[in-house]
């Protein structure tokens, strides 16, 4: 089958972000923003997404995986598949997409953290628990974000995700567990009833951004047909690293206090 073309993403206009998209992620911790991509390009993502995943799972077919099929695990050798497959490298290391990163943050410039494929395979009754994504991440000062994008329809019989206005102000709590879940809502003394989330549908080629300390939570998936989804997560330049221990920056030379920096995080827009 002949190659398809990489779609041109980073010589398209910048996508028009209006100041009431910005101050409701301000405000939220969140936005929906519809059409960031093309249909060819959710369709050339789509086939790329599937093949190094693949690929990916080939190669790190161990006891670990196959005991336990969820969530950390799976999720973890489903990151920065940028680094080995240079055919995502338009979409990841696209500008257009990271300006709008910057401009919700409000920052000089950002870099990229790392991607992440979020795959819930067809029937699979298990939905992500409550969490923040900042607990696990190992910078000290807050700002990054996720941009989850849909390259399924989503809504509430495949997974799609749910957020809670505003938790984002609550700073980082202790983590939880993918895995063994305790509540999010527990940890933070927050009555559940009183904090109602909204549930974000979403058509293939529309994303959310969210900030990494905002509360969020993807349904199970009870359809017959994958939903795939592609996290591309952004700290703004400037953030330092912690040192606690994570798949992306173990071994990879950080200083512990210092700035995020290198080949791995590349700046990828700036005002
Ligand atoms: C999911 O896609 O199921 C969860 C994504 C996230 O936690 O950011
Ligand atoms: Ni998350």
């Amino acid at each position: 089958m002949p190659k398809e073309a990489l779609p041109p993403m980073p010589v398209r206009k910048p996508y028009p972000l209006s100041k009431e998209q910005i101050r409701l992620y301000r405000e939220n911790g969140f936005v929906a923003l519809p059409d960031v991509l093309e249909r060819e390009e959710v369709r050339a993502l789509r086939r790329i997404l599937t093949g190094a995943v693949r690929d990916r799972k080939r190669k790190h077919a161990d006891g670990l995986i196959q005991t336990n099929p969820r969530y950390e695990k799976v999720f973890a050798q489903m990151v920065n598949l940028w680094e080995d497959y240079e055919e995502f490298r338009p979409f990841i290391l696209n500008s257009r997409l990271a300006d709008i990163a910057r401009r919700l943050v409000g920052c000089r410039s950002i870099r990229l953290w790392h991607d992440h494929a979020l795959i819930k395979p067809p029937f699979d009754g298990a939905p992500t628990p409550w969490h923040q994504d900042f607990p696990y991440w190992p910078m000290k000062e807050p700002g990054a974000l996720s941009c989850w994008l849909a390259l399924d329809d989503v809504d509430e019989s495949n997974g799609c995700m749910s957020f809670v206005p505003g938790t984002h102000r609550l700073g980082a709590l202790a983590p939880v567990s993918l895995t063994h879940p305790s509540s999010l809502f527990k940890v933070a003394g927050l009555d559940r009833r009183e904090h109602r989330p909204t549930i974000v549908r979403l058509k293939a080629g529309s994303c959310t951004f969210h900030d990494g300390n905002t509360f969020h939570h993807a349904g199970p998936n009870r359809s017959a047909k994958p939903r795939r989804a592609l996290a591309i997560i952004y700290m703004p330049a400037g953030v330092t690293y912690d040192g606690k221990p994570h798949c992306v920056t173990d071994g990879c030379g950080l200083r512990v206090g210092g700035r995020f920096s290198g080949k791995r995080f590349p700046v990828l827009a700036r005002s």
